[in-house]
């Protein structure tokens, strides 16, 4: 694979999960637009989340990652985004204190709109469709019409993702973010909810310690630090024409980088050794997500991270793993053992939304919140058991009070997901169970702070 990389060089390999589009040349047309467009993020910007990211690979700061499963066009508003970050900023904020450690803040958003499916066609009473592959590629209405893939979306995506990215920049930047707005970040419809009491005790404690520095003479004012946050990007880079049109050379260091995104990640079903999508990630300089299965040999893992991070260089590569409650403690830990073993720099990160995923009687596909805690669990055992540091979560949430995954603080029952049932893809963890699970990692990462022997500086003089 040391062959001459470029952003087209994917297309000679072979390829799974791409939509077939009946009109090529519009296709192609849509391709060059979009490589005519500014990009999104600036390669510098990659280079920043990549040292955070770093950090994470050395035990010294924890990634939070999540998002829609797929951004949806319809779903695009103000509001929608609002409430996301906000929820975004609670977990943070409780994780931070918890673990006294920085938080390394991505999305799944502003380009998380490509889905792979398990199959390419969907049958309802009797009549066969194209699968619903995102709205990037087709629309979800059940419809010849509405399934047939459509470049133009693809310009619509990325019109989406700048208008999404420009709120988020102005939230994180702008004022929003200031920790002495951390009792203002709680939701209206969390407030009434049986955690938001330990919401309420910890903003008052950030906030009385604020206080405190203030008092001592420290001027709160002038750190930045307090008021802003970095905030990044991420989407799985599914739709490979897509991605190489917004694939840049970076004028002040001459390398490529994948503009649509901070970070992207490759998939469990795109992973394959010699495929386009391997191909095309390894060229980028992004940090890059891999998504790691049960079907995933420790072989195979050590063969993609010599591909992806021939250097290993740590805040490349973050290992995403997916195994489901059930299964993560017969295939991570050999994994994790295979990745210390060689010595890798990787970042080692608990998606515990893929793999626990089941059909409801009631015909929902949904995620029962106990499992998804269970996932989580599990995943700091294992690496506590194998000296090695769970560096963070990867999950599909959504600021909306939606009733998609069952359990939690309220006990969303199977009769109850009738009610807000409203993802277009994978069942999200709603805002309350989001910040329930935020708490359960606070009390992990916590332990994990206590059972670590972390030099401190005069530590032994006090
Ligand atoms: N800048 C720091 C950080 O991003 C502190 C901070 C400011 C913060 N606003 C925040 C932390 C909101 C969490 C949430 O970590
Ligand atoms: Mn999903």
């Amino acid at each position: 694979m040391a062959e001459r990389w470029s952003p087209d060089s994917w297309r000679k390999k072979p390829i799974v999960q791409m939509p077939d589009y009946p009109d090529r040349r519009a296709l192609t047309d849509v391709e060059k637009q979009l490589a005519t467009f500014p990009p999104l993020v600036f390669a510098g910007e990659a280079r920043n989340l990549k040292k955070a990211l770093a950090r994470v690979a050395n035990g010294q700061a924890f990634l939070l990652q999540g998002g829609d499963c797929a951004e949806s066009f319809a779903e695009h508003g103000a509001n929608n985004i609002r409430d996301f970050f906000r929820m975004f900023l609670q977990m943070a904020v409780v994780l931070t204190y918890a673990a006294a450690l920085p938080v390394v803040k991505v999305g799944r958003i502003a380009g998380q709109f490509a889905k792979p499916r398990s199959s390419p066609t969907e049958k309802r009473d009797g009549k066969e469709l194209p699968s619903y592959r995102g709205d990037i590629i087709n629309d979800v209405a059940f419809t010849e019409e509405a399934r047939r893939p459509d470049p133009r979306r693809q310009i619509e995506a990325y019109r989406q993702s700048a208008a999404t990215l420009n709120l988020l920049r102005a939230f994180a930047q702008g004022g929003y973010a200031n920790l002495a707005s951390v009792r203002q970040w709680m939701l209206g419809f969390v407030k009434d909810s049986p955690q938001s009491r330990r919401y309420v005790e910890l903003s008052e404690r950030i906030s009385e310690a604020l206080e405190f520095m203030q008092a001592c003479g420290l001027d709160l004012e002038s750190h930045p630090e307090l008021r802003t946050t970095d905030f990044y990007t991420s989407h799985e880079a599914l739709l490979l024409g897509f991605e190489e049109a917004l694939t840049r050379i970076d004028s002040t260091t001459g390398d490529w980088y994948a503009t649509a995104g901070h970070m992207i990640w490759i998939g469990d079903r795109t992973r394959q050794l010699d495929h386009a999508h391997i191909e095309y990630a390894r060229g980028v300089k992004n940090p890059i997500g891999l998504k790691c299965g049960p079907s995933l040999k420790a072989d195979d893992l050590l063969r993609l991270i010599d591909v992806l991070n021939p250097d290993n260089e740590p805040g490349r590569l973050t290992l995403i793993g997916r195994f489901g409650a059930e299964k993560v403690g017969e295939f991570l830990p050999a994994l994790v053992r295979a990745t210390r073993r060689e010595g890798k720099a990787v970042v080692w990160s608990c998606d515990p939304m893929h793999g626990n995923t089941i059909t409801s009687g009631s015909g929902y596909k949904t995620r029962p919140f106990d499992l998804i805690l269970k996932e989580v669990r599990s995943f700091f055992e294992i690496h506590a058991a194998e000296r090695s540091y769970a560096g963070g979560v990867h999950l599909e949430m959504t600021g909306q009070n939606v009733t998609e995954c069952t359990g939690g603080a309220r006990a969303i029952s199977d009769a109850d997901l009738n009610d807000r049932y409203h993802t277009v893809c994978d069942p999200r963890l709603n805002a309350e169970q989001a910040i329930d699970l935020a708490f359960l990692l606070a009390e992990l990462l916590k332990k994990e702070r206590v059972s670590q022997v972390r030099p401190m500086p005069a530590a032994a003089s006090l």
